[in-house]
């Protein structure tokens, strides 16, 4: 097995967190990501963690995503069924899960920040997409700043810019910050005139700016890539004001605050946002979602219907 590396152009330094962009890594014949070790990373992992979603066609119906149940499908079956139906796993926290997975995402953290000058992230983790042909993803923003690592079969992601309220009102992103509304967006097909989109290959990577919108919709392929968020001061700080901002918003009705970042105003603002947390204010209600199917690898699309909706569990997007 060849040394891990991830290379990134002179080009692609300064772009780095400030724009879309995708660079290359040499992770695609890597043996964790084998279907062999893929079934048994899936036959030990911790299911809770483990989410199983299928979709409609249309890309403005997030509505028809699904959640899925898996109990008792043993990893081989699970990768069978999305080879042949149309679902998207989410084998989330795998760091820590499996100390692989933790060393593998060290090591690609270490080789980025000594590529992109002024990067220091303090921290980061790993959640393990793995997705039928012609699955997808619909159009959402996530909380945390992500890099996402492409190993096997071929997607294209278009990202739109972030923080323009004309892709995602600010008052969404405070609630996916504040962890209760789940990240999908409403989105209009006319969006895509704004967007960057790349056709993703084994052993290419892509980043974007924190919190911009993206969507994905896998080409006719099984898809495995590795969704890497990390942490820095300033990604720590904005989640401190947007969370904060939610809460100024919801709990005490304020209008418009202010999105500003840093200064004085922003650091008043999140100290009594942490004050009002300390005396149990500042409660929040996370959205949790019900599953609707289970997992069964012989019916249509890899899933079949649940007749007893019984358990609730809170579904993360990739
Ligand atoms: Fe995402």
């Amino acid at each position: 097995m060849s040394p891990i590396q991830v290379y990134l152009p002179d080009a692609g330094q300064g772009d780095f967190g400030q724009r879309p962009f995708v660079a290359t890594h040499n992770l695609e014949h890597h043996e964790l990501f084998t279907d062999e070790a893929l079934a048994e990373l899936l036959d030990r992992f911790p299911r809770k963690h483990l989410y199983a979603l299928t979709m409609g066609s249309d890309p403005t119906r997030a509505d028809e995503n699904r959640l899925a149940i898996h109990d008792g499908v043993s990893g081989a079956e699970l990768l069978r069924a999305v080879r042949n139906g149309r679902l998207w796993l989410n084998v989330t926290r795998v760091d820590l899960a499996d100390a692989r997975y933790r060393a593998l995402i060290d090591q690609l953290y270490t080789q980025l920040a000594a590529r992109v000058p002024g990067f220091t992230p303090t921290s980061s983790q790993g959640t393990l997409l793995i997705s039928s042909p012609h699955a997808m993803v619909y159009y959402h923003a996530d909380a945390a700043a992500t890099v996402l690592w492409h190993i096997r079969g071929h997607k294209r992601i278009w990202i739109y810019p972030p923080l323009d309220e004309r892709y995602m009102k600010r008052e969404f992103l405070e609630d996916i910050f504040a962890g209760v509304r789940h990240e999908y967006l409403p989105y209009d097909a006319a969006f895509d005139e704004g967007a960057v989109s790349y056709e993703l290959a084994p052993g290419q990577w892509a980043t974007w700016p924190q919190n911009a919108p993206h969507r994905i919709t896998n080409l006719g392929s099984v898809n495995v890539s590795l969704s890497t968020e990390y942490f820095t001061a300033a990604t720590r700080r904005r989640q401190r004001v947007y969370v904060a901002n939610h809460f100024f918003r919801t709990r005490l009705h304020a209008k418009n605050v202010a999105a500003r970042e840093t200064g004085t105003a922003a650091t008043l603002k999140t100290l009594v946002h942490r004050v009002a947390n300390r005396l149990g204010l500042a409660r929040l209600e996370y959205r949790q979602h019900a599953p609707a199917m289970r997992v069964d690898a012989d019916a249509p699309g890899g899933v079949a219907p649940l007749r007893n909706d019984t358990a609730t569990v809170t579904v993360c997007t990739p």
